[in-house]
């Protein structure tokens, strides 16, 4: 369970901009995000949300989201967090903890967005890093045996929301975080 009782990591003091911390996410009905080293579905659209939402900004991934995508997508900066200190791939900056991520993407001055995968997700929530949530929710059950968390609703509320048509259609919401 995520603990939303630990202090937010540093933030950048520039800017309302370069402060942002996203998670961004796509997962089915029943929280799915992966099966496999896989996303299990297609849905036309829903990449292009997601380039769009990341383009020009800095993605701080897990290796093995890194390895299901397999090469640095254009346009933004990759940093891949592992435990293998002997971990290289070009065109990509390879840490060995979340805070050493966050730290590295700050010095780049440039929206900050984790893109999974579950493990990430997960350890995201938990040190309570993130300023706004993208989640597009698929409108499908699917199997699979990688999950989103349980978004802690006491500190985010959804401010704006999208629908949209396709072969399967998906629901959009940016959450923001709740401040007192
Ligand atoms: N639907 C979506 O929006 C979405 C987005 C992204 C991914 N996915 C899916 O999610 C699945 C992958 O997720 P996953 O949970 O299996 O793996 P993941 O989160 O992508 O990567 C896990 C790996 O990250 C590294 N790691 C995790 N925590 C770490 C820490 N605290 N310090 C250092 N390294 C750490 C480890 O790498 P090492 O083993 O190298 O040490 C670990 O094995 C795939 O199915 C993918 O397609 C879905």
């Amino acid at each position: 369970m995520p603990n939303n009782n630990q202090k937010p990591l540093d933030k950048p003091s520039t800017n309302q901009e370069i402060r942002e911390v996203t998670i961004i996410a796509a997962r089915s009905k029943n929280h799915v995000i992966g099966r496999g080293d896989e996303i299990p579905w297609r849905v036309k659209g829903e990449q292009k949300l997601f380039k769009e939402l990341t383009m020009g900004g800095c993605m701080i991934m897990g290796r093995k989201t890194f390895e299901s995508i397999g090469r640095p997508l254009p346009g933004r900066d990759t940093i891949i967090v592992t435990r293998n200190a002997a971990f290289r791939h070009e065109g990509c900056e390879c840490v060995n903890d979340i805070p050493t991520a966050l730290k590295l993407a700050q010095t780049k001055r440039v929206p900050i967005h984790f893109v999974g995968g579950g493990e990430i997700y997960r350890q995201a929530f938990d040190l309570n890093i993130a300023d706004v949530l993208h989640i597009t929710t698929i409108q499908t059950e699917v199997e699979g045996d990688v999950y989103f968390p349980q978004i802690p609703e006491n500190d985010f509320s959804v401010v704006d929301e999208k629908r949209y048509l396709s072969n399967i259609d998906y629901l959009y919401e940016r959450y923001e975080r709740v401040r007192d």
